[in-house]
């Protein structure tokens, strides 16, 4: 009976089951059956989340707790909207500004790290600059699709660190591409140095660079890192 039992749960795709069923304690069926199906959904929630964690990219966060005394919200926002995800709801974008150990990277890692924990949604991290490179290699490759179609599954994409490296022509068109793709239909989160007025020495291009800011503010919500460094300030505290 027990190997049938085994089978079975295989054919029914009941992994918790099939290897653990007889450690369950119960008094009634009923009382069974519920553990077992609470057991077989827990073990595929984690499951889920570990695969989508993996496929996140995500940088690992700190573990500390975030600091808002710096981060200007522009009206209507509030940090629950951000930490929530709200803003993908009505796939919004956020743009983060501000200089360099401020938190925009930690910041939206935390957005990201909750979209997957709480509401199991997919994500992706890039910074522009692996993205770009993946885009180029790929187009080398003649597989652009791939990371199109991988892209187009997202809830959420986070383009991390835009400004710190000028792209080159067919980079930059391949990123507009991903943001006009994603416009409108999922939310991006991008990071930046740089003021919207010098994206130009970003995209190089002025007529591109008016296309891409377009797309990308028009519903979005800006917020602005103003703090002095915090890697400066913790690597300060250490010495
Ligand atoms: N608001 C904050 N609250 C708590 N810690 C912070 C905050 N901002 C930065 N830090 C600390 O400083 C480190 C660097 O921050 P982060 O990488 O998010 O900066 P950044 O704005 O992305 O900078 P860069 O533009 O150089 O990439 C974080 O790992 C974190 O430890
Ligand atoms: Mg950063």
């Amino acid at each position: 009976m027990n190997t049938q039992i085994q089978e079975y749960a295989k054919r029914l795709k009941l992994s918790w089951a099939r290897e653990h069923y007889h450690e369950i304690k119960a008094d009634s069926n009923e009382e069974f059956l519920l553990q077992l199906f609470e057991k077989e959904i827990q073990q595929r929630e984690e499951r889920k989340t570990n695969l989508l964690l993996a496929q996140a990219g995500l940088p690992n966060a700190s573990g500390k707790p975030f600091d808002w005394s710096e981060i200007v919200l522009a009206k209507g926002l509030n940090q629950e909207y951000l930490l929530d995800g709200k803003f993908m709801e009505k796939q919004e974008n956020l743009i983060f500004y501000g200089g360099v150990g401020t938190g925009k990277t930690f910041l939206s890692t935390l957005i990201g790290l909750n979209a997957i924990h709480k509401y199991g949604k997919p994500i992706k991290f890039y910074t522009v600059a692996s993205l770009v490179n993946q885009l180029l290699e790929a187009n080398d490759k003649g597989n652009l699709n791939k990371i199109f179609k991988k892209i187009e599954k997202l809830d959420l994409l986070i383009l991390d660190e835009l400004g710190y490296i000028p792209l080159h022509k067919q980079g930059a068109e391949l990123l507009f591409q991903i943001i006009s793709m994603c416009y409108e239909i999922k939310s991006i989160i991008i990071t930046t140095n740089l003021q919207f007025g010098q994206w130009n020495h970003v995209f190089g291009d002025p007529i591109l660079t008016e296309a891409v800011i377009d797309r990308l503010i028009h519903h979005s919500h800006l917020v602005v890192f103003k703090g002095p460094s915090n890697r400066m300030k913790e690597s300060l505290l250490q010495n």
